[in-house]
């Protein structure tokens, strides 16, 4: 039996959704139910109908929906597919911070693990960053763990005093000012495109600035013949699906995030066929983890 009839019929026998982020392998996002950027696929967390969410993203994705959704069983093909950012932060030098400056409201970016967010007072992501923090009534932020959405929020919003961590994605920092300058020489006109994990710098070049599903809308749109995809190059499956009358040009051929391409179609099926790999989260954490997600979700 081919792969999609294979996974077709597995979610059907074991009332399974399958949730894919953008930057996994094409193959899985065509299998998938449902595909989006980080935001969306949480609230899809949420509200699913189906004994078991497979989540086929990073591991802080589907810890996350297994918070939001607690009574179902999340499996994620690979445990070991870890968000390289999402290390960068830990909870004891947060409580430190927190300590020593209790008036900063704790930002914290879902790329982050569980037990961040469980001390964060809120969470956001890479589309509602800049409304999350205006939400907010404290005038002195301390964003987590993200340097780069951290700086892009701080000059969106107005009078607030933003403390940025020093963490960073190491896929999208590597994309360099010399990078796009060469990208925009080889290509005139085409208007580029990236997401706010990129350094200000490249942003400052960028024709457009998004989460990787703001990103897709934009493209949806545009009226211009080849785009610059400032983002993890699996985005490009999807823009060449809704566009196939344009040419997408990675901002650097090696645009890609090794982690999340640790989820294979292999490791799907033997997820799907072996319900593994089960992700818990302690009860206690996952409550406080919650409030922080919650209160994001209900920022308009
Ligand atoms: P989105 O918020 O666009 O889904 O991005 C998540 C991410 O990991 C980007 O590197
Ligand atoms: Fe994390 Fe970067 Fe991969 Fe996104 S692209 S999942 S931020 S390592």
């Amino acid at each position: 039996m081919e792969f999609t009839a294979q996974i077709e019929k597995l979610k059907r026998e074991k009332n399974a959704v399958i949730l894919a982020h953008y930057y996994v392998d094409g193959l899985i996002q065509d299998v998938a139910d449902f595909v989006g950027d980080s935001l969306e696929l949480a609230r899809k967390a949420r509200e699913v109908d189906c004994e078991i969410i497979v989540f086929c993203g990073v591991y802080f994705m589907a810890e996350t929906a297994k918070v939001l959704n607690p009574e179902k069983k999340v499996l994620i093909p690979y445990y070991k597919a870890g968000c390289l950012m999402a290390d960068m932060a830990i909870v004891e030098e947060i409580e430190e911070f927190k300590r020593e400056n209790p008036e900063y409201a704790v930002v914290t970016y879902v790329n982050s693990s569980v037990d961040v967010k469980a001390v964060s007072d809120i969470c956001c992501t890479s589309a509602n960053a800049v409304k999350v923090v205006e939400s907010l009534e404290n005038e002195k932020i301390l964003f987590v763990p993200d340097k780069n959405l951290g700086s892009y929020v701080a000059e969106k919003v107005k009078g607030k005093e933003i403390r940025v961590w020093n963490g960073y994605c190491p896929i999208h920092q590597k994309l360099t000012v010399e990078d796009v300058r060469r990208r925009k020489e080889e290509n005139p006109g085409a208007p580029l495109v990236v997401h706010p994990e990129c350094r200000k710098e490249v942003r400052d070049l960028a024709d457009f600035i998004g989460s990787t599903s703001q990103i897709v809308r934009f493209v949806k749109e545009t009226s211009a013949k080849k785009v610059i995809v400032g983002t993890e190059r699996g985005t490009i499956h999807q823009l060449k699906k809704l566009r196939p009358d344009v040419a997408f040009i990675p901002a650097y051929s090696e645009f890609i995030c090794d982690q999340m391409k640790m989820i294979t179609p292999e490791r799907l099926l033997k997820a799907l066929e072996r319900e593994q790999f089960e992700v818990s989260v302690d009860p206690e954490v996952a409550k406080r983890a919650e409030g922080a997600l919650l209160r994001m979700l209900e920022v308009k």
